[in-house]
């Protein structure tokens, strides 16, 4: 009962003519760039995919050189940081998964790239959870008082063990600073852009199969009539 579904998020993607809103998706790849990409990872996706986002070239490979990936030294052969390549995915920011519960109260972030799709309702529930922070019902604590937040972890009635070792990361309006055009950066719109941006590294081609489902029914029609009218030929001299 405390437990709470994804609130409703409208995305420019949403339903059968839905397509994303790039301008939306590339304050999401900021927000996740400023403030998600010190914990979390998002290993299948290049930086070379965010052309789709409609950054040129020159972009992509200014982008790309913006971070640091795991590559090796070419004079001593040693494993070393270097800037990164549009053809680069987006690295880890810890070394390994060790390093990551270390840093995270034994809790390893997980990878952000497929998380819109691993979560029922995954767009919405991203934005609920980056918005659902509160302290912990009273009503919750008289019911169950073992059920109090341990120290180090946050209540969030959307995550479904209701305390989870993520702080609020969105804490502040303004935390981002959009570029001008952009509606405010309140911590809702953040929240809004990042779960399209997640939206968007789940399902890349999201626009494109949409787009190809209409002519893939309008053939369909039309066999199915031509299919109707040679069945009523082939068989027309037959009482
Ligand atoms: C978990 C998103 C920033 C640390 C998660 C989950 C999501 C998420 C969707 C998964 C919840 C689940 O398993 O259902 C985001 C987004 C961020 C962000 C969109 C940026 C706006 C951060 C930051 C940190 C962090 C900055 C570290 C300081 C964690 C940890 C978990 C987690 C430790 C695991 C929680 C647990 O299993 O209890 N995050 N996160 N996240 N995140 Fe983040």
């Amino acid at each position: 009962a405390f437990h709470k579904y994804p609130k409703d998020l409208h995305l420019a993607s949403d339903g059968v003519f839905g397509t994303f809103d790039k301008a939306q998706l590339q304050r999401g790849y900021q927000v996740y760039k400023e403030v998600c990409a010190a914990c979390h990872s998002m290993k299948f996706v290049a930086i070379r995919d965010l052309a789709d986002l409609g950054y040129n070239e020159a972009q992509l490979k200014a982008e790309a050189a913006s971070w640091q990936v795991p590559g090796i030294d070419p004079s001593t052969g040693e494993a070393t940081m270097r800037p990164g390549l549009p053809t680069d995915y987006f690295p880890s920011p810890y070394p390994n998964t060790v390093a990551a519960a270390a840093a995270n109260n034994n809790a390893i972030p997980p990878d952000l790239s497929l998380m819109a799709k691993a979560r029922h309702d995954g767009s919405a529930y991203v934005y609920s959870l980056l918005t659902g922070y509160q302290a912990q019902p009273a009503e919750l604590l008289k019911e169950f008082p073992a059920s109090k937040t341990p120290t180090g972890l946050h209540y969030n009635p959307y995550f479904p063990n209701l305390n989870l070792a993520m702080a609020p990361p969105l804490t502040a309006n303004g935390q981002v600073t959009y570029a001008p055009g952009n509606p405010d950066p309140t911590i809702d719109q953040m929240a809004q852009d990042v779960a399209a941006f997640l939206t968007w590294t789940a399902e890349p081609t999201l626009d494109k199969r949409k787009q190809t489902g209409w002519p893939v029914l309008g053939f369909l029609l039309f066999a199915t009539i031509l299919a109707f009218f040679a069945k009523k030929q082939i068989w027309s001299a037959v009482k």
